[in-house]
């Protein structure tokens, strides 16, 4: 590892203070940013809170413990739910970035109650959701008979640290998730998560998306040549295109000098930017060879790009192609255009 990185992996006295000044930050935007999120804690879940988080100092796991006393909404959001705790001394993700912290806490906790016993009974491979959008955990290795269970590779040590009302804890030994330091640096896809199918069911153990590693290139070519408002938002949708596409394998991304949505929705962002990708590879020769009027499928179903030549040049809904084959690998070519496309309805 570079010895750039190394302080990700170090946590400090300060790491944690600010960790937790972080998340007073967090849980108050939390609360003036979404009026229908849960109101401020009722007092009967400030009774259970209190009672977790004094099971929890009990058993060791001291930050997570002053965690849900300063930000209780970030772990118990569900109804039910299923807290995973590390202590200490596994956390390395206390040196993460703030914001990228709540995402990571979202991710250890599955919105069921589940005991240690409904645990054994589960076959291995079973699936959870998570608090964190689409990301799973995943039972990799069980033996009910030792009562030995593995989530994401990772022992469960502590089980039933609190079971009560609609809470259960479990301890475990170290993160559910390895950190890279340079994917926490980029904030690119750094919750790597099992992958499941429809039937909640593990498909492979682990981790990276196909092509992460040219996805990481695209995003700094893009950042390298200016277009700083597309590589914003296609940075921060990526994770959930290739949670919707897990099989993409080739793309073509044409890439718009401006994105003015780039501030306003996060579900408009990410249509814009799904809408400036076709799920195969077409280099700026393949796309003058096209018959006029040829309709390209993109990543928003329904909505489609329409290629046209303009004495001998490549018009796409309207845009040129003033940058063509800006990047091109074997699975992905990327295209400078001179304006953003338009969708032609937006909120559906
Ligand atoms: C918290 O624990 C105390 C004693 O263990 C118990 O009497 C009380 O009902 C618990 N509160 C909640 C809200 O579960
Ligand atoms: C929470 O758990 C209780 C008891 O198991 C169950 O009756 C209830 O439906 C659950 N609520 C949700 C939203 O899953
Ligand atoms: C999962 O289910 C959805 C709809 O229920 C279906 O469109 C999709 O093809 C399924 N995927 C797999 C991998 O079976
Ligand atoms: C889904 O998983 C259960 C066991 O977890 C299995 O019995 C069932 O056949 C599976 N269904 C499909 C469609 O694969």
């Amino acid at each position: 590892m570079a010895s750039c990185c190394k302080h990700w992996w170090h946590a400090s006295v300060y790491s944690i203070i600010s960790l937790l000044l972080a998340f007073l930050a967090i849980s108050t935007a939390l609360r003036s940013n979404h009026k229908n999120a849960i109101p401020a804690t009722k007092p009967v879940a400030r009774g259970l809170q209190l009672n977790v988080s004094r099971a929890l100092r009990r058993a060791g796991f001291h930050t997570m413990a002053t965690l849900l006393q300063v930000s209780p909404e970030l772990f118990l959001s569900s109804p039910n739910s299923t807290i995973f705790v590390i202590k200490e001394s596994a956390i390395s993700y206390v040196s993460i970035p703030p914001l990228l912290l709540k995402d990571l806490l979202q991710y250890y906790t599955t919105p069921s109650k589940l005991s240690m016993n409904d645990l054994l009974k589960k076959p291995q491979g079973s699936c959870f959701p998570t608090l964190h959008r689409k990301k799973k955990i995943a039972i990799t290795k069980i033996d009910a008979r030792l009562s030995h269970i593995e989530i994401n590779n990772v022992l469960v040590s502590h089980p039933d640290v609190f079971l009560e009302g609609p809470i259960a804890v479990h301890g475990v030994v170290g993160p559910f998730s390895p950190l890279d330091p340079q994917d926490v640096h980029q904030r690119l896809n750094f919750i790597k998560s099992p992958i499941c199918d429809n039937n909640s069911t593990l498909v492979s153990d682990f981790l990276e998306p196909e092509n992460m590693v040219e996805w990481r290139r695209i995003i700094q070519l893009l950042s390298s040549y200016g277009f700083v408002s597309f590589t914003i938002g296609l940075h921060s949708v990526l994770d959930g295109i290739l949670e919707d596409h897990a099989s993409l394998s080739t793309a073509t991304i044409f890439a718009p000098p401006n994105l003015a949505v780039v501030a306003s929705s996060s579900l408009l962002l990410d249509k814009i930017v799904r809408f400036h990708i076709l799920p195969r590879r077409l280099t700026y020769k393949e796309l003058t060879s096209l018959p006029v009027r040829t309709l390209l499928r993109t990543l928003v179903p329904g909505q489609d790009l329409e290629v046209n030549l303009k004495k001998g040049l490549v018009n796409i809904n309207g845009a040129e192609i003033a940058a063509p084959d800006l990047f091109s690998s074997e699975k992905f070519v990327v295209h400078g255009v001179s304006r953003a496309f338009e969708l032609t309805y937006q909120f559906s």
